[in-house]
């Protein structure tokens, strides 16, 4: 996730694009860059100044003071191809220098583009993906000339030609030197443009665009505008005809437009989870990393927190479906263990930073494994230590409650056993985007009512289960203060059925996978000490309905996509008890982000 940022009209671009790039800073800030141009000139003339930095644009300065010109872009960067640099900061540019692109989503086809480029002759600088874009479009403005054209239809060719090859998900706003204005273009990545008096805002948000203005017009997919100091046209692609969008006036705070709305980040990061999941899985893993899990002998995760629940859910499918013995370890505990030599190590970890996390992963190295890791943050530390790097695709979550990273953990880990299992539930996973969509249809009141009133919470399942009523009773106790506890259901009857009474809901996740019978037993058990069940199943399973106090059925679905979307209800049943309870969501007291220390 990054932000981006336009203006076109009689300002100097460039203090607006500077204010706008610090409203979007929540999206990504390991470097920002602008591209101003002089919107007088015409085609072939004019200036077009690019400044970009690593580091934050509240650290800008006088950097920016350079960039002189009344239409410009920016870009504030989270680093998912190419570590965070001078060089890979946005906006990139092409051979000439002519054109400057801002990028935010991912380019999933750029490895063959750049390699087709690099041999026709393009000489690139950077090891990002959106630099192809500016070549891609250098390459379809020469094709355009030797047909003839010139100006607008120039302009026209090129985009379409983009259009039509670029795969993955972008929005993109692109200068070119002489042309009077800028182009925007959306597909799978947010965009939304800003309609002022005699000037014209896009931006990944509506963020930066309210202080100038509330009329907003909201882009939708495949939709691709020119920004003109005399207005905006707007098209659709691949038709190529005009499109009309209504013109809302939005009269939101900056606050609640950085969470899109919602009330808490929290609130939003678990709305964006679809596509995260979708992002983290679809990556292709590299071969190098491929064939040294192939050959792996067992594998051992180390993890922390949420990181580490992640690795339980791996443990369960891996050993399930691929044979491959897996041991999950909490990260702080790994130094009391040896390893044998030939185990592959993966440390997961959202930040790349978590100090415990790190010290196995160096210890793990210093017995000769070959170590990986699983991250949110690219050039983050993890990322120094590993022999290979799997990246999640969540962008920057905010919350401390992780939601997004954790999904993204389990699509990554998922896609590793997805390869090793021979393509196993990739069919159901590349699909299981609507399914997560209608998961977070569900209302959570009724199961929140219930648990704002307890003190003591049980989370169960068995299998693969288990872990998820982990991370379930995890998000519970962090974000609400109430003590939940995850347990495999069998192990109650050894224990905690003592503390079953009828003020101690039970949280059971009992979908008709090989575990359901003996689910349904211990679940009658637990109703038999008079405990509340909340019960999360599959769609449609009349008999758990009855036996459940609350049954919250999940949409259906494969079983493998019945584990994500069980892990989202829960999330939102935590979600909704802390708002309930007038909890702090996204900063629960004693808690950091990221624990830099051991
Ligand atoms: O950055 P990491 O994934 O290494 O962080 C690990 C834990 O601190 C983290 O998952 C923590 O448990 C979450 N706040 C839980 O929501």
């Amino acid at each position: 996730m990054c932000g981006i940022v336009g203006y076109v009209g009689e300002r100097n671009a460039a203090p607006i694009i500077v204010e706008g790039l610090k409203c979007l800073e929540y999206r990504g800030y390991d470097s920002f860059g602008l591209a101003v141009a002089d919107g007088t000139a015409t085609d072939g003339g004019g200036k077009l100044t690019v400044v970009k930095k690593q580091g934050r644009i509240s650290d800008a300065g006088s950097d920016v003071s350079l960039a002189c010109g009344n239409i410009g872009i920016g870009h504030t960067r989270w680093a998912t191809h190419g570590v965070p640099s001078d060089v890979n900061a946005h906006p990139h540019t092409d051979c000439t220098g002519d054109i400057a692109v801002v990028h935010n989503g991912i380019i999933e086809n750029y490895a063959e583009l750049k390699k087709t480029l690099i041999a026709e002759g393009h000489v690139f600088k950077s090891e990002t993906d959106t630099e192809v874009i500016a070549h891609l479009l250098e390459k379809f403005r020469n094709a355009a000339a030797e047909k003839g054209l010139s100006g607008i239809e120039k302009v026209d060719f090129a985009v379409k030609n983009l259009m039509d090859t670029l795969e993955g998900s972008f929005a993109l706003l692109i200068l070119i030197r002489g042309f009077n204005g800028l182009i925007a273009i959306k597909r799978f990545s947010p965009l939304v443009l800003g309609i002022g008096d005699d000037e014209l805002f896009a931006s990944s948000d509506m963020t930066p665009i309210l202080e100038h203005t509330q009329k907003i017009l909201f882009l939708e997919d495949n939709d691709y505008a020119y920004l003109m100091p005399d207005g905006i046209r707007l098209f659709g692609y691949p038709s190529a005809k005009t499109v009309e969008r209504d013109v809302k006036t939005v009269d939101w705070d900056v606050e609640s437009a950085k969470k899109g709305g919602y009330e808490y980040f929290m609130e939003k990061e678990i709305f964006e989870q679809p596509a995260v999941f979708v992002n983290s899985f679809r990556q292709k893993i590299d071969d190098g990393a491929v064939s040294v899990l192939k050959k792996a002998s067992s594998i051992t995760v180390v993890a922390c927190g949420s990181s580490y629940h992640a690795g339980l859910i791996f443990r369960y499918l891996m050993e399930k479906y691929c044979k491959i013995p897996v041991r999950v370890e909490i990260a702080s505990e790994f130094l009391n263990f040896t390893t044998a030599k030939g185990t592959v190590v993966i440390a997961v970890t959202q930040s790349g930073e978590t100090a415990d996390t790190l010290a196995a992963l160096r210890h793990a190295k210093a017995n000769g494994c070959p170590v990986f890791a699983v991250t949110n943050v690219l050039g983050s530390s993890v990322t120094r230590i590993a022999d290979y790097v799997l990246y999640t695709r969540a962008g920057p979550e905010i919350s401390v409650a992780a939601t997004k990273s954790f999904i993204a953990q389990c699509a990554v880990l998922l896609r590793i056993v997805s390869i090793i299992g021979k393509g196993i539930f990739e069919k159901e996973l590349f699909e299981i985007y609507p399914v997560l969509e209608e998961t977070l249809l569900f209302d959570p009141a009724d199961a929140s009512a219930v648990c704002k009133d307890a003190e003591n919470i049980f989370y169960v399942g068995r299998g693969v289960y288990y872990p998820i009523s982990l991370e379930g009773a995890l998000k519970m106790k962090e974000i609400t203060y109430i003590h939940a506890e995850g347990c495999a259901a069998g192990e109650l009857k050894h224990g905690p059925f003592s503390l079953l009474t009828p003020k101690t809901p039970v949280v059971a996740v009992c979908t008709k996978d090989d575990a359901y019978p003996v689910m349904i037993s211990n679940i009658k058990e637990m109703k038999a000490r008079g405990a509340p069940v909340i019960a999360i199943g599959s769609g449609g399973d009349a008999d758990l309905k009855e036996i459940a106090d609350i049954f919250i059925p999940l949409p259906r679905s494969k079983n493998i996509c019945e584990v994500i979307s069980a892990t989202i209800i829960l999330q939102m049943i935590a979600y909704n008890t802390a708002v309930l309870l007038g909890r702090d969501v996204d900063k629960p007291r004693n808690l950091a982000k990221s624990v830099t220390v051991i």
